[in-house]
């Protein structure tokens, strides 16, 4: 079963509560918060107060992506904020376990990322502590950027190394995905597609959310 995970970059800031309400009725199982410090990616977004204060208004799946240098200086707010899924990047830190140990304290799921140009082969031998695993398919930084085929061999080495693992581990795919190239993420064995501006874009968010997991 695909889930999609609508990213909350690409929606109206001011008016947030109503944006998540009508991606989750339609059947959007989890939100991307993505959260960039302007060090490990050339942009600024959202911190922990912001999360926990749509945490108040939504009991949809909080799947946030952090990306930020030494994520461990942060796990703690933003689990206190309402995550129910903290990803991090591979390359912001070398204190991998540390990291992971840190957010399974919460009680909560534990993810890893890499960059497009970063072999997904480094995050294997992380796979059986993780319950989710993600791919991205743009730069990390921005939204609204193009689909790159290229980070493809990324997501079919980790679908194999899950499916050899037998555990139960999301694999996400990031950026730049629409409901032109969601098929080609399927194939290769995503179950998670995270869509901002093919989401919060559309003219009718409702449907395009009940289109992609069609
Ligand atoms: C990029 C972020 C993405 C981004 C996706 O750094 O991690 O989650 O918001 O947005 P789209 O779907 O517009 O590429
Ligand atoms: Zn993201």
């Amino acid at each position: 079963m695909i889930k999609l995970a609508p990213s909350v970059l690409a929606a109206d800031f001011s008016c947030l509560g109503e944006e998540i309400k009508k991606v989750h009725e339609n059947g959007a199982e989890y939100l991307h918060l993505d959260v960039m410090d302007g060090m490990f990616v050339p942009n600024i977004s959202m911190g922990p107060g912001m999360i926990a204060s749509i945490r108040k208004v939504s009991d949809i799946v909080f799947d946030v992506h952090l990306m930020i240098q030494d994520p461990i200086r942060y796990i703690d707010d933003f689990a206190k904020a309402g995550a129910d899924i903290i990803t991090f990047h591979y390359e912001a830190c070398d204190n991998h376990r540390e990291v992971i140990e840190k957010i399974h304290s919460h009680g909560i799921r534990a993810g890893m990322s890499v960059k497009p140009y970063t072999d997904a082969n480094l995050m294997v031998p992380f796979l059986d502590e993780l319950e989710l695993a993600l791919v991205m398919t743009v730069q990390p930084g921005f939204g609204g950027q193009k689909f790159m085929l290229e980070a493809m061999p990324n997501l079919e080495k980790l679908n194999a190394a899950i499916k050899a693992s037998g555990r139960e581990i999301d694999l996400e795919v990031d950026g730049g995905i629409n409901l032109e190239n969601a098929h080609i993420v399927k194939e290769r064995g995503a179950n998670v597609l995270v869509a901002g501006s093919a989401v919060f874009g559309a003219k009718d968010v409702a449907a395009t959310v009940r289109e992609f997991l069609k």
